[in-house]
């Protein structure tokens, strides 16, 4: 198990969130529950991010709740656990004690989650609680037809107390979370570290004929050995064509010489992303077709690299980087300037070749809800993630480091690994 995080990040992260509180108000939150899998099995527990944003605490059957107005001191942050379960604690091991759970999140005041409701009836009804501030996962492009535990607690509250005022905690959350402290980068250089030793493995033992299951177990192994939980996201291993579907997770065929392999990973720790791409030659050569792609796409890279910097955003990333994308695709043949004069603005002909964005935040998630208007500021950390697709030939290409935003130049939290072609090609001649 992952050393727990110091609890002053967790302490600091509640003060952060509760000054931004309207007077009188009460927030509540839910941890996730166990994601039903098939027959008697659930998929591995995650935390919901944020509940592990402001505890520290990788329980399910817990709650928070902050209400910083509240006249007695030691009820205005209060943390729930499920109470100790003898059957429980045989079957699936110690359960967490208050102490421990106090000492993990810096939570004075902690009591069995069967008393929520009653400490919460007594708040809201208080006077010192008239808006009650709830938690939704709020990310525009994401959907899912499953109803969540935070859905049915959010309905649930509102049954209980239809007169009260309602707050939504995603946006004060969101725009904190994009701010990485101290403790938050260090945890993420750990995690890039990690994945940049996978990749370095890969660069070491793929070779034509493998599958690229092998290739991902070769990752995974290096993600466990080193104290990962795992994958932070579903890894993409994908070998010639493969590449060209931008979220293959399949990774189930076999390696032919002459391809390149492009590796979209990143391991968790600690629940913190790491996100790297790299595309290497499956025989340890690129072709001088493979190279001029490559080339393209790493020299936009270096460009664009230079807009991380305070005041940049994500939309002046994404069209640097298309128009630049589009004179290294004319480059190589895939079309025209005239073409280019000609197409249709809805439609341009770039898109073909890379249909994607080129950065999103990460921290708790790979994909960290965010308010995509605003500009980076130091602590930020974010991909940097060009490609291009071309996929009559077979070749998917993408490169992604992840920078963290500093008053000047951002870090490369994946800097030393390799990336130029002859660093990938002396490698894998080793
Ligand atoms: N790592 C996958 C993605 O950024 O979409
Ligand atoms: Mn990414």
């Amino acid at each position: 198990m992952n050393t727990p995080i110091p609890n002053r990040l967790f302490v600091r992260n509640r003060a952060n969130f509760a000054a931004q509180l309207p007077p009188k108000s009460v927030a509540v939150f839910t941890a996730n529950e166990p994601m039903p899998r098939n027959g008697d099995q659930f998929f591995p527990f995650r935390q919901q991010s944020d509940f592990f944003y402001l505890t520290g605490i990788n329980e399910e059957n817990a709650f928070l709740l902050i209400a910083p107005d509240y006249p007695i001191e030691e009820l205005r942050e209060i943390l729930f656990i499920e109470p100790y379960d003898e059957v429980k604690a045989t079957w699936q091991g110690e359960m967490l004690d208050n102490a421990h759970a106090a000492e993990l999140s810096g939570v004075k005041t902690v009591k069995g989650s069967d008393a929520f409701w009653s400490v919460l009836n007594d708040i809201v009804f208080s006077g010192y609680g008239d808006t009650i501030f709830l938690n939704s996962y709020e990310y525009p492009k994401y959907e899912c037809n499953t109803e969540t535990i935070q859905q049915r607690f959010v309905k649930k509250t509102k049954a209980l107390y239809p007169m009260h005022n309602y707050g939504r905690t995603a946006p004060i959350l969101n725009a904190l979370r994009m701010v990485k402290s101290e403790e938050e980068i260090k945890i993420i250089q750990q995690a890039c570290d990690i994945t940049g030793k996978a990749f370095r493995r890969c660069l070491e033992t793929v070779k034509p004929g493998m599958n690229e299951f092998e290739v991902q177990a070769e990752i995974e192994y290096i993600f466990k050995r080193n104290n990962a939980s795992g994958h932070a996201f579903a890894p993409i291993v994908a070998g010639g064509k493969n590449a060209c579907c931008l979220h293959y997770s399949k990774n189930q065929s076999l390696l032919d010489e002459g391809d390149l392999i492009l590796f979209d990973i990143g391991c968790e720790l600690k629940n913190y992303s790491s996100d790297l791409s790299r595309t290497i030659p499956i025989n340890g050569k690129f072709t001088q077709r493979q190279a001029d792609c490559y080339n393209a796409v790493r020299r936009v890279m270096k460009e664009i690299i230079k807009l991380y910097r305070p005041g940049g955003t994500i939309n002046q990333i994404n069209e640097t980087t298309y128009k630049l994308m589009e004179q290294e695709m004319i480059k190589l043949g895939l079309f025209t300037a005239e073409d280019v004069k000609k197409q249709n603005p809805d439609k341009p002909l770039y898109k073909k070749y890379l249909m994607h964005g080129i950065s999103h935040h990460i921290g708790l998630d790979d994909h960290d809800n965010i308010d995509k208007f605003k500009p980076f500021a130091p602590g930020m950390i974010l991909s940097c993630e060009p490609g291009l697709y071309i996929r009559e030939e077979g070749i998917g290409i993408r490169i992604e480091d992840d920078l963290l935003i500093t008053y000047g130049e951002p870090i490369n939290l994946f800097e030393g690994l390799p990336t130029e072609i002859e660093e990938i090609e002396a490698a894998m001649k080793k």
